[in-house]
């Protein structure tokens, strides 16, 4: 049962366009439209324009489009019912029951999310017993109470090949369920077990509170036999690099500052001593969808990952990826290589808050660690430092930035302030050089237009062309329709694709429908939608809709006629159309 157009409608009406993508992007108005960086691709100039008046969307670098509800689909990786769905929470319409759920990715989805639950359940219940004595004793042991071990959701995995799948079995689940939700593995010889086990176990959570994977840390002593740890693969449910592990604690504690370190554990002892507002990458390197995610609910990241090298490594990456956030980012490293887990137990939690309070900047760490390695007494050290200190300098968004530091440098160094100025502006010009040259070759490879949105246009460029300027023109001024809808029905449209579209377009019309974007809905991947938003804001002003249409139509009536033998009337050429579509659907279908 799908969800009524009227409610579809409404849930629009209430999210329009402009509103719902300020949330995540930053606008700029331009004459009746908004621009903005675009979030599906990285560009450094603005090519993802918005169209209030007709509801739409479409970038101009990776050609992506549609409506709101595309938008919140891509940006949130939720399917069209979905997308629905989330935006009708967001507006408090409520989307009548039995709708909508019919949908066979949104059902594993859905049993995925229940496989975890009681994954998770059962994880606990072991720790609880005397079979996860150990684990509880290792927990409470690292200093964790009770109340954390419960409140994080903590458990235990068997020491054990098949405790949880016949767990699972005995609740129902199939096995092809399970595998799907990552908790048990196949072997090479075809028998299935736990993929978990004699570990312990660390839900990962989302912002709605569901259990979307595992982290399972081995029983120590034991870290050499299966790894240290091991996690969920990404499922249908699960992406590592999009989610934050303690975020669905922090998300409604962060709108200040957010703390950013790298295990699990840290969240936790961190979580316990009052710093609520602490997450941690899951397993990877810190990652653009993170930083996205993290910019939207909070001003301010600090980082304090451990100060060993691997995890000064780990900052330098994080703070490349947080670079054009426009948050500010400050980094703090603990003392004596302890990572914050460690620290606030050997210290205190008013110790590590001082020492969050005074985190040095982003600049001040690159420009401190800069040093390192270098002898500051020598001429050659010192030189080698300054270049490397202005590169960090040029490399900053904000003027002020620059210049208050600029200042600085030169003071401790004893050099003209010209002289450190003129050097980060050089350096400046270089960088801006390179990244116009990286945008080009980007705008020349969009990421979206991988696959031919219209391969058909290959082999017919001229008819397509026509095609889309009929398109085109009908959006723009559907009262023109009465002069195609007797001579041009969607069959004689060449390429599948426009057919399609004028298809749709055509069936609106006749039923004095509107044409707006969310006409083609669900039925179009967002890089057709693209397609279609480029189409309807593409309309040449300067020449008129009448002849542009009527030019078109001759075009498309003169390329068909190629396709057929000389001589035929319009009555004959109508046939043959029809017969070489039927068979080019055929065709199409065949190849699907
Ligand atoms: N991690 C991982 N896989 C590994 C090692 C680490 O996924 N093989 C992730 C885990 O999320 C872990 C984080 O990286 O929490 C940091 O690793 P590490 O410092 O080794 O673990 P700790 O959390 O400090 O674990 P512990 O304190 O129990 O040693
Ligand atoms: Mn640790």
């Amino acid at each position: 049962m799908a969800i009524p157009q009227e409610v579809i409608a409404e849930i629009k009406y209430r999210n329009d366009i402009e509103s719902v993508i300020s949330q995540y992007v930053v606008l700029k108005r331009r004459g009746k439209n908004l621009i903005g960086l675009c979030p599906f691709h990285n560009e450094k100039t603005p090519s993802f324009t918005i169209y209030p008046e007709n509801g739409s969307f479409y970038c101009f670098g990776c050609k992506v489009g549609g409506d709101v509800l595309t938008f919140t689909g891509l940006i949130e990786h939720l399917d069209y019912v979905e997308s629905i769905k989330y935006l009708a929470d967001k507006c408090g319409v409520v989307i009548p029951e039995d709708s909508g759920n019919d949908n066979s990715l949104q059902r594993l989805k859905q049993t995925i999310l229940e496989i975890n639950r009681e994954s998770a359940r059962f994880f606990h219940k072991v720790l609880m017993s005397d079979s996860g004595k150990w684990a509880r004793d290792y927990l409470l042991g690292r200093g964790l109470s009770l109340a954390t071990i419960r409140k994080f959701g903590l458990g235990c995995a068997p020491d054990n090949w098949d405790s949880l799948l016949k767990h699972l079995t005995g609740l129902g689940y199939s096995i092809g369920d399970m595998l799907q939700a990552n908790v048990i593995s196949k072997s090479s010889k075809g028998s299935y077990f736990d993929r978990f086990r004699n570990r312990v176990m660390f839900p990962i959570i989302n912002l709605r509170g569901n259990v979307i994977a595992f982290s399972g840390r081995a029983r120590p002593g034991d870290e050499k036999a299966g790894g240290k740890y091991v996690n969920t693969s990404d499922t249908p449910v699960y992406k590592k690099s999009e989610n934050l592990y303690g975020f669905n604690f922090a998300k409604n504690t962060c709108a200040d500052r957010v703390i950013l370190v790298e295990g699990n554990m840290d969240v936790i002892s961190l979580h316990q001593a009052g710093f609520t507002n602490t997450v941690a990458a899951l397993g990877t390197s810190f990652t653009i969808e993170q930083a996205k995610l993290l910019s939207r609910y909070t001003n301010e990241i600090v980082i304090t990952l451990d100060s060993d090298t691997a995890g000064q490594n780990a900052v330098k990456k994080a703070l490349s990826i947080l670079k054009d956030s426009g948050m500010p980012i400050r980094v703090l490293v603990l003392p004596d290589g302890k990572d914050p887990d460690e620290f606030i137990k050997k210290n205190s939690a008013d110790k590590f808050r001082a020492l969050i309070e005074g985190a040095e900047s982003d600049i001040e760490y690159k420009l401190r660690t800069a040093s390192q390695g270098l002898d500051l007494s020598s001429d050659d050290g010192k030189l080698k430092y300054l270049k490397a200190a202005a590169a960090i300098l040029a490399d900053t968004g904000d003027d002020l930035t620059i210049d208050l530091y600029a200042g600085k440098l030169a003071e401790r160094y004893n050099l003209s302030k010209n002289a450190v100025d003129s050097a980060i502006k050089r350096i400046r010009e270089e960088n801006a050089k390179k990244r116009r040259q990286a945008e080009i070759k980007e705008v020349e490879a969009p990421r979206f237009d991988k696959t031919e949105i219209n391969p058909e246009k290959r082999f017919n460029k001229r008819a397509a062309v026509a095609e889309e300027t009929i398109i085109s023109v009908l959006m723009a001024h559907p009262d023109f329709f009465t002069k195609v809808e007797e001579v041009l029905p969607p069959e004689r449209f060449i390429t599948a694709l426009n057919r399609r579209i004028y298809g749709d377009i055509y069936a609106a019309l006749k039923e004095g429908d509107n044409i707006e974007i969310s006409l083609f809905g669900a039925k179009y991947t967002p890089a057709e939608l693209g397609y279609i938003v480029s189409l309807q804001s593409g309309v040449k002003a300067e020449r008129n809709p009448g002849t542009l249409l009527s030019d078109s139509i001759e075009v498309l009536k003169q390329e068909s006629m190629k396709n057929s033998s000389d001589g035929e009337d319009e009555a004959d050429w109508i046939d043959r159309m029809q017969q070489i579509l039927k068979q080019k659907k055929g065709d199409n279908d065949d190849g699907k």
